[in-house]
């Protein structure tokens, strides 16, 4: 998942030419899966192109203080954003880290996010609540998970959120750089509470699943998941994998059963490729 964070980062050197002379931040965000990084690798990276926005996630209250600190003293441009999925995380990272924005991300979350969850429904107000009651209010909230259009958006606000961020959404983008049959896998899911699923099996199908216990992710619901909750055990299932993926060579096998498609209970409401741009505009709108 690292990856993901490489990836973005490619975007935003693609987007400023050489480094970012001459502009007060570069306008796009940069994602980091703090578990596997180090600070020390990007802000060299950060200092030199400025990110608009330094996006932390899945990482203790002592490493996001370390990532913030960093950040603030090498790109002062940069806005932190934190993504927390509890009430106690979103505290302790608003008091330790005094984020510009914290992202809570809610259970019908794509990709990883915290096994133990709730909705943004009942995470969003609890979390203004909380940092009301400890003089932190200040700090915005954006709600993520589920959202998908713009009466997601409206409801957000309602729930206390300042903003909202989509992401399984945008896999329906144009920009989206995706294996065509993933995204139809995508296109093809309706009704997300069945046809996705959260779980660890995603991460331990490829060996030593280095992701702390806290955490598991929402897939696109396969054969890894349906063998396990059969009964089978992870060597069989990672040999199941290893004869289905050779399969697929010569065969048709639904890429549910040989990837790990991650996505979000709302599913259901991408529907078709579009750019990016578009999806974006619409958004004020149909909230309003
Ligand atoms: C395909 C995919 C990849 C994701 N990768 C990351 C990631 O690298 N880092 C991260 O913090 N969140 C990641 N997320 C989670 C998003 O940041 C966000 O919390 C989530 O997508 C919001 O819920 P939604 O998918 O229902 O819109 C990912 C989500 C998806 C669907």
């Amino acid at each position: 998942m690292s990856g993901v964070a490489t990836s973005k980062l490619a975007v935003a050197v693609t987007l400023s030419g050489a480094t970012n002379q001459g502009l007060d931040v570069l306008p796009v965000g940069v994602g980091i899966i703090v578990i596997g990084s180090t600070p020390q690798r990007w802000l060299p990276i950060f200092a030199k192109f400025k990110p608009a926005v330094v996006w932390l996630s899945f990482g203790n209250t002592q490493q996001m203080k370390a990532w913030t600190e960093g950040i603030r003293e090498t790109t002062s441009f940069s806005k932190v954003w934190i993504q927390v999925g509890s009430v106690s995380a979103a505290l302790k990272a608003a008091q330790s880290c005094q984020p510009d924005a914290l992202v809570m991300q809610g259970s019908d979350a794509g990709g990883h996010g915290h096994a133990k969850g709730a909705s943004v429904v009942a995470l969003v107000p609890e979390v203004a609540d909380a940092l009301k009651d400890h003089g932190l209010s200040h700090i915005p909230i954006l709600a993520a998970g589920g959202i998908m259009d713009g009466r997601g958006v409206a409801a957000a606000i309602t729930l206390g959120a300042e903003g909202a961020v989509l992401g399984t959404r945008f896999i329906g983008a144009e920009e989206a750089d995706m294996d065509s049959d993933v995204r139809d896998e995508v296109f093809a899911a309706s009704d997300g509470a069945e046809s996705t699923v959260r779980s660890r099996v995603f991460d331990d199908i490829w060996g030593a699943n280095p992701w702390p216990q806290l955490y598991d992710g929402r897939c696109l619901r396969g054969a890894f998941y349906d063998s396990q909750e059969k009964g089978m055990d992870m060597d069989s299932i990672r040999t199941q994998f290893y004869h289905d993926s050779r399969r697929s060579q010569t065969e048709e096998v639904s890429m549910r059963d040989i990837a790990c498609i991650w996505a979000g209970a709302g599913v259901g409401l991408v529907r078709k490729l579009e750019p990016a741009a578009d999806i974006v505009k619409k958004l004020p709108e149909e909230a309003d």
